[in-house]
């Protein structure tokens, strides 16, 4: 909880949009990329991957978010002093992606009803809305008019045809409502940051796709949480929030441990590292090693050019011991459902994470949550949060029925969707915002259809 008296900030409600399209990867996409079934659903750990149909795009998943987080959450557009919009996926150099979003709302609640809120685009590859939510969050706990602040996560995941990151793709949208006194998870207020320059992901200006150095990615993101991790336990420890005694880990005080999801195995990857690296520093691995052996460098392997090699083999290795696959059972396997059916929404990932936890109930008043968020090129944060005993009276967020509701497409239709060649959509939009054309000047027009 925050010290010297502050007023408690977090996240109140959220709400998700998942596009009504899913590509099954089973199948027809296995076949035709002459990928193993067993690689798509256990080596990468998505069955499913949402598309956006021909009348969506970033800004009309960013709406159909916060109009479900609106209605569910009973906001009025005057109570909502700010919208941040964490994004990859942005549809103008200049014009925030927040503005198109106004609009879009303004044509249900009223032209001019959101006048007085602020808006603003943030962009650092999938810890956007992370950034957004620290920032938020400050400002939240010297708002004095009573006003809440908006978080939205929006973005279409997209890599090369037939490209290795081609079955990580998917799309969606989170629209997180931030409030003092909140009712799902109360911030501590403890982030943990860190920060290197890096060329694992980046999509140079007129790029529609990444750039994508996979395996490399899959490192600096490791490196990165570890070390966010490291930044965060040292300051939760400063600030006396989580001060662990002889013996103890600082993932012994954490219940749920949620990552960015850009697949569902990275979140094994990414826990087997934090767990390691966590039991090291309080002497646990000890019981570890009398399972596995000792870590690489320390009695392994002293040959500095065979070091990669054995510290890969020990990664596997510490990945299948008993000690962190109950670990992973216990504190980080259920925030990867939703994801298994959705794929990566890039920046609101972590946040779907969470949407996972909610839907399965495994959210319960006093337990501690640890969010380690990861951006490309490359930053993470780690930082906790309080659930609230009200986050297990919180509805269900209606995401199994919504995900059983979609329309699965054929490779021809996903192509067509991917490559921009598809005009008219494949499901007749109703009760929605859709991408309604692009006029001469390249500004977007977008209509509620009833
Ligand atoms: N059955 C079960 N598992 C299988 C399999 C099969 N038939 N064939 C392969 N696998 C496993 C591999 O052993 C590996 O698991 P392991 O790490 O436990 O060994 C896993 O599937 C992934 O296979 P791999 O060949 O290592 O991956 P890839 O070359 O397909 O690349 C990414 C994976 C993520 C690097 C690639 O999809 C990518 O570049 N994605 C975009 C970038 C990204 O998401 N980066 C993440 C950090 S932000």
């Amino acid at each position: 909880m925050p010290q010297n008296n502050a007023p408690t900030v977090g996240i109140d409600d959220l709400a998700v949009y998942v596009p009504g399209l899913y590509l099954p990867l089973e199948g027809e996409f296995a076949r035709s990329r002459g990928i193993d079934r067993g690689k798509l659903i256990k080596g990468i750990g998505i069955e499913r991957m949402a598309v956006p149909d021909a009348h969506e795009d970033a800004a009309t998943m960013a709406a159909m978010s916060l109009l479900l987080l609106m209605k569910r959450s009973r906001l009025q557009p005057e109570q909502i002093g700010k919208i941040y919009v964490g994004t990859e996926s942005s549809l103008d150099e200049a014009k925030a992606m927040g503005t198109y979003v106004i609009g879009m709302l303004e044509q249900v609640y009223g032209r001019g009803s959101f006048r007085e809120c602020g808006t603003v685009e943030m962009k650092a590859a999938c810890i956007a809305t992370t950034l957004a939510l620290e920032s938020q969050s400050y400002w939240l706990a010297g708002e004095d008019e009573d006003k809440v602040g908006v978080v939205i996560a929006s973005d279409v995941a997209k890599y090369p045809l037939a490209s290795p990151g081609e079955y990580t793709q998917g799309a969606g949208s989170v629209s997180l409502l931030l409030k003092k006194n909140p009712r799902l998870v109360s911030l501590e207020q403890v982030y943990g940051h860190f920060t290197r320059d890096e060329n694992d992901f980046f999509r140079p200006a007129g790029c529609t796709t990444a750039v994508v150095n996979g395996k490399h990615s899959n490192q600096c993101y490791l490196d990165a949480v570890t070390g966010a991790f490291d930044s965060f336990a040292a300051r939760a420890a400063r600030k006396g929030i989580i001060v662990p005694a002889a013996g103890q880990c600082v993932t012994d005080f954490l219940d749920h441990l949620l990552f960015h999801i850009p697949y569902p195995r990275m979140v094994e990857y990414a826990s087997a590292a934090v767990f390691r690296h966590d039991w090291k520093s309080c002497q646990r691995s000890r019981k570890v090693e009398e399972e596995i052996g000792p870590e690489p460098g320390e009695g392994g392997g002293k040959d500095a050019a065979a070091l990669p090699a054995a510290e890969a083999y020990y990664a596997r290795r510490f990945a299948r011991s008993p000690q962190f696959l109950e670990a992973f059972s216990a504190k980080v396997k259920d925030t990867a459902t939703l994801s298994r059916q959705i794929g990566n929404i890039y920046t609101g990932s972590i946040y779907l994470g969470l949407a996972s936890l909610l839907e399965l109930d495994r959210l319960q008043g006093g337990q501690r949550l640890g969010f380690g968020a990861y951006g490309s090129g490359s930053s993470a944060l780690f930082f906790s949060g309080r659930v609230e005993p009200q986050a297990e009276d919180l509805p269900g967020l209606g995401l199994m029925e919504r995900l059983v509701e979609r329309r699965a497409i054929t490779l021809a239709e996903y192509e067509m969707l991917h490559e921009g060649r598809k005009e008219k959509s494949v499901v007749e939009p109703r009760r929605e915002f859709v991408l309604a054309g692009i006029d001469s000047q390249g500004y977007r027009h977008y209509e509620f259809v009833e």
